[in-house]
């Protein structure tokens, strides 16, 4: 038994199932234990951080042979990281939040394969125009940034604009049957991160790993507050779903207010670099009901996969 896909032909891996590329938390370590358990590792190589993305792409290539990735967000990574992250012979390179064509054509330079993540109907035609291999429909109950569109309806929807192109799932899929269902809307995999997030080789720590294993998909929330805060300005039409906590509960629906407000962002500045964890925010799913435990990457995949195939077996049952 085995879950064979366009996705898993194409990249000559056994398990359509990739690792989302998670800023600061999917480090090489992570996405090699993904790779070597027979899915798609891919190192979230965030907004860019050069000497990050050295450091974790040399833990990549030192811990796996089998084919691996990065991922970069389109809006803030500058073409010469790309450049740099190359350099270390990914086999892919994903491409999420923003206008991905300067950065499609130095990965398509390289020769290396690509791979589009998009949030609604135009992202996803211009991800066929910039050549992208692979395209991942990402629906809002993503952990993290998102667009607007719901992942049940939206991946059909990509599908039927895209094909031939193998489509990817994500948003919510924390289980295997998050991965069957996948399947039956018609995409040839899934990318999870939250549910690798609660995985023992996640760069994460002891808090967010504790919030994400006992919280539930009503203590998430959709808002800006914690970018804004930040002064991360990242473009406003993908706000980011985090675990709720006592900032966003003073700040929610009072973007402009905040952004006007230098001595409450500073503030909270300086509050994270103390180490405040109670304020920092905790980027995950909708789907944390289903994460429960921290367990080695190797086995939440191996899960996703037998679950997945128990489900498909059970929904084939009911056909006569
Ligand atoms: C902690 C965290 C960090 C993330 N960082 C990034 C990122 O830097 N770049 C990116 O393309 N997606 C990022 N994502 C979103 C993922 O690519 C993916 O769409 C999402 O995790 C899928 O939903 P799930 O969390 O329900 O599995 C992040 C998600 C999480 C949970």
């Amino acid at each position: 038994v085995g879950l064979r896909t366009r996705f898993t032909e194409l990249a000559g891996i056994p398990h359509p199932i990739a690792l989302a590329p998670m800023g600061d938390v999917a480090g090489g370590l992570l996405a090699a234990a993904v790779s070597d358990a027979g899915g798609l590792g891919l190192v979230g190589g965030g907004r860019g951080d050069p000497d990050w993305v050295d450091r974790e792409l040399t833990a990549a290539t030192a811990s796996t042979d089998r084919p691996w990735g990065v991922g970069f967000q389109a809006w803030s990574t500058p073409p010469e990281v790309v450049e740099r992250a190359l350099a270390h012979r990914p086999d892919w390179v994903m491409l999420s939040f923003g206008d991905p064509r300067a950065l499609a054509g130095v990965v398509a330079a390289a020769g290396v394969r690509l791979i589009v993540q998009v949030t609604d109907r135009d992202e996803a035609l211009q991800a066929v125009d910039v050549g992208a291999d692979v395209i991942v429909a990402q629906g809002t109950e993503a952990g993290g940034h998102s667009g607007r569109r719901s992942t049940f309806p939206f991946v059909p929807t990509v599908v039927d604009l895209v094909t031939p192109i193998p489509v990817l799932a994500a948003g919510g899929i924390a289980d295997g049957r998050g991965v069957a269902a996948a399947l039956a809307l018609g995409a040839d995999g899934v990318l999870v991160g939250s549910r690798f997030l609660a995985s023992s080789e996640a760069l994460a720590t002891g808090d967010e790993l504790e919030a994400v294993v006992s919280g539930r998909g009503e203590d998430t929330e959709r808002s800006r507050v914690f970018d804004i805060a930040r002064d991360v300005p990242w473009p406003s039409r993908y706000p980011a779903r985090t675990m709720r906590n006592s900032f966003l509960e003073r700040w929610r629906g009072r973007d402009d207010e905040l952004r006007a407000d230098d001595v409450a962002r500073a503030t909270y500045q300086d509050a994270l670099a103390a180490g405040n964890r109670e304020l920092a925010p905790v980027w995950a799913s909708e789907a944390i009901d289903l994460i429960t435990d921290v367990r080695p990457a190797a086995d939440v995949l191996h899960a996703l996969v037998a679950e997945a195939e128990t489900s498909i077996a059970r929904v084939a049952d009911a056909v006569d």
